[in-house]
């Protein structure tokens, strides 16, 4: 199959509603990453996700809307706190856990008998959504395993002969996928942090409760509420490491490192290190989830072995920057 490029135009953003009408997966961006979309209530269009993804059937699917009519549709009971947390936060890089009615087919839910939903702010994916008609499951659309795609380049580096079109529509805002809560006794259990941070939904007066897999490594016989916290994720070839200090430390520490094929990342106003090659992944919080996932492919494309990040701030945003670098980094976090 040849892989289109489509222009996030009229022309463009027709051409993929058609194809998503028709049961076919289609790349397409959001403000978070690039999404594999297609007809959530298809079984057949579903599984074709799953197959060019290469992804574990048991992982479920955000469904993405554009109106809250859709949302009703789709499941089976709303709390009222999530009402007011779709009035802050949607349109957004947020996704909230409902009972799913029938509608939704097994395959969309991997089992479960709840299902995610997220109503996107990015132009394209809105218009994507309302030209279709269709509610939209879209998991990122990276090869399983590999760092999510925040460009229509990474999309098609992973993707080309696997669907028949990408809409390109640059390069993602947020850089790193929506925050997913679930709710449970008056509480907001954040399964995966994003943009939306544990600060900003306190804010709305709720008890937050961060979830254990968020930090930490899920032991084979851990309840997991969310299931693609279980997997391996966005490791590139490289050997990732996290090394918490300051940059006296680091730096220190970088020279017994130097050697070839060996990388810092560090933030962006940082002082070179003699004899280390270096690259940035930016000094704010904001900046640096919008860079993760293109620092991790370009290790790979500059041939990296091994590559320690200076530390990431856990607040604000900075806690998804840190949970998804804990992730590449199979949980390798050195402490100087
Ligand atoms: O920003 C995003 O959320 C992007 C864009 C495309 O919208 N999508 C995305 O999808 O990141 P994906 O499939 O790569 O990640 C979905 C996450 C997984 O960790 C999955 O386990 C969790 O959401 N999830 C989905 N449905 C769930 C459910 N019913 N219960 C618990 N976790 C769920
Ligand atoms: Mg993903």
């Amino acid at each position: 199959m040849t892989t289109e490029i489509l222009k996030a135009d009229e022309e463009g953003i027709n051409k993929a509603a058609m194809l998503l009408k028709q049961g076919s997966v289609v790349g397409i961006p959001t403000e978070t990453v690039y999404g594999l979309a297609a007809n959530a209530l298809d079984e057949n269009a579903v599984r074709a996700i799953f197959t060019a993804k290469g992804r574990p059937s048991d992982n479920p699917l955000i469904v993405h809307i554009s109106n809250m009519k859709m949302l009703y549709n789709l499941v089976s009971d709303v709390p009222d706190v999530a009402i007011k947390v779709a009035q802050r936060f949607w349109p957004g890089p947020l996704t909230m856990i409902f009972k799913k009615k029938d509608i939704i087919p097994n395959i969309t839910s991997g089992g479960l008998d709840t299902v995610g939903i997220r109503m996107p702010a990015d132009v394209t994916a809105r218009l994507i959504i309302e030209k279709s008609g269709l509610p939209l499951a879209a998991p990122s659309a990276n090869l399983s395993g590999s760092p999510s795609p925040t460009d229509s380049k990474h999309v098609y580096s992973d993707m080309n002969g696997r669907v028949p079109a990408i809409v390109d529509g640059g390069a993602c805002g947020v850089g790193v996928e929506s925050t997913v809560i679930s709710f449970e006794d008056n509480s907001i259990r954040i399964l995966r942090p994003g943009f939306v941070s544990p600060e900003d939904l306190s804010e709305l007066g709720e008890n937050v409760i961060i979830d254990s897999g968020v930090l930490e490594m899920l032991d084979a016989n851990a309840v997991v509420r969310s299931p693609g916290m279980k997997y391996k994720h966005y490791s590139p070839n490289a050997q990732v490491y996290i090394v918490d200090s300051d940059f006296e430390k680091f730096s220190e520490f970088m020279k017994t490192k130097a050697e070839y094929g060996t990388y810092a990342v560090v933030f962006g106003n940082e002082p070179e290190i003699a004899d280390v090659k270096a690259i940035s992944y930016g000094v704010a919080s904001e900046e640096q989830a919008h860079n993760l996932f293109d620092v991790l492919r370009r290790l790979d494309e500059i041939g990296a072995k091994n590559a320690y990040f200076r530390c990431p701030s856990r607040k604000g945003v900075g806690l998804a920057v840190y949970n998804r670098l804990l992730r590449a980094a199979a949980f390798r976090l050195i402490t100087l």
